[in-house]
Order: C-alpha cells, then sequence, then structure tokens
C-alpha cells in the first residue's frame, strides 16, 4: 500500500483586490447585483477573463423548482464557451452579496462549478486562477487544485 498525500498553495489578500484582477472581481461584484435569487436572496456574481482579453460575466439564475437554477460560475463559464469557443480561460473571480452587502467571508464554489472549471481545464489544456473575494479577504486558488479526483474519462 501507498500513502501520498495532496497540498494545495492558496493566497490571501487583505484591503486590496489581488494585484491583476482588480477590474475582474469588481466585474464580478457587479455581476451580483444583476443575479435573480429571489429564493435564497444569496446573489453570486462570476466574471471570467479570457485569452484575448475580454471579460464575461454571469449570476445565479434562481428557479421555483430548484434544482432547474443554476450557480454564477457555470452561468459565467458557459457563456464565455458559447459567445468565445476556443478561447482559453485566464482567471475566474466569484463574488457574493447578502442583503444588498458584499459577504464578508469568499465564497468558495460547490462540487458542479468544481466540475465544470475541471472541463475548462481539459478542453484548453491550461489551467486558471480562482478568485474568490469576500469583503474581509479574497482568495486566490488554482482551478486544478479545488477538485481534486475530478471525474474524467
Ligand atoms: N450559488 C452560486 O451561484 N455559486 C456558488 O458558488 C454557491 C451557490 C448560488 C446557488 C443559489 O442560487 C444560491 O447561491 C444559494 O445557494
Amino acid at each position: 500500500m501507498d500513502k501520498r498525500e495532496l497540498r494545495i498553495d492558496y493566497f490571501i489578500w487583505r484591503g486590496s483586490f489581488p494585484s491583476g484582477y482588480e477590474n475582474l472581481c469588481r466585474k464580478a461584484i457587479q455581476a451580483s447585483g444583476k443575479a435573480y435569487s429571489v429564493y435564497s436572496e444569496f446573489s453570486v456574481g462570476a466574471a471570467v477573463l479570457l485569452a484575448n482579453g475580454e471579460m464575461v460575466s454571469g449570476n445565479n439564475q434562481e428557479n421555483v423548482a430548484y434544482p432547474s437554477g443554476i450557480c454564477a460560475e457555470r452561468t459565467a463559464l458557459f457563456y464565455a464557451g458559447a459567445t468565445f469557443p476556443g478561447v482559453s480561460v485566464e482567471a475566474l473571480a466569484i463574488a457574493a452579496c447578502f442583503e444588498g452587502k458584499l459577504c464578508e467571508k469568499a465564497v468558495s464554489p460547490c462540487g458542479a462549478c468544481r466540475q465544470v472549471m475541471s472541463e475548462m481545464i481539459r478542453r484548453y489544456k491550461q489551467d486558471f486562477d480562482v478568485i474568490m473575494v469576500g469583503g474581509k479577504e479574497t482568495v486566490v486558488v488554482k482551478a486544478s487544485d479545488l477538485l481534486p479526483f475530478s471525474f474524467a474519462i
């Protein structure tokens, strides 16, 4: 039997947005303001930076039949894939607001969104930064580190 260990590096920014990603972070916060989150009242925004310099954003879109809704991250990533197929993802910023205020704690993407991120890495053969924006601190981590043992065929 072999024992293996996984460790990840992540970076915490306090008092400023991660350098180079200031606009992307602002765009994610802005996008949260347009979420359709009437059931949870938890408004999430996501912004994707693409290799061609374009930024696209999305937010959570809820539904009275709960599973029919979708998270901000997947809205933004699928929008990027639909609008700029073939252009790789450089970074994804996520921000969440509750009662109109940016959440203090950085929001961490759900498992389904992580699987979609891992598909982006597979599709473009390129890893990217995930920036979780919080009111108190912002966390930066590589997408590939968010879902070890992701499904792959
Ligand atoms: N949500 C996101 O949009 N992204 C996440 O990373 C976590 C959760 C949404 C789904 C649902 O509309 C609401 O937040 C509450 O779970």
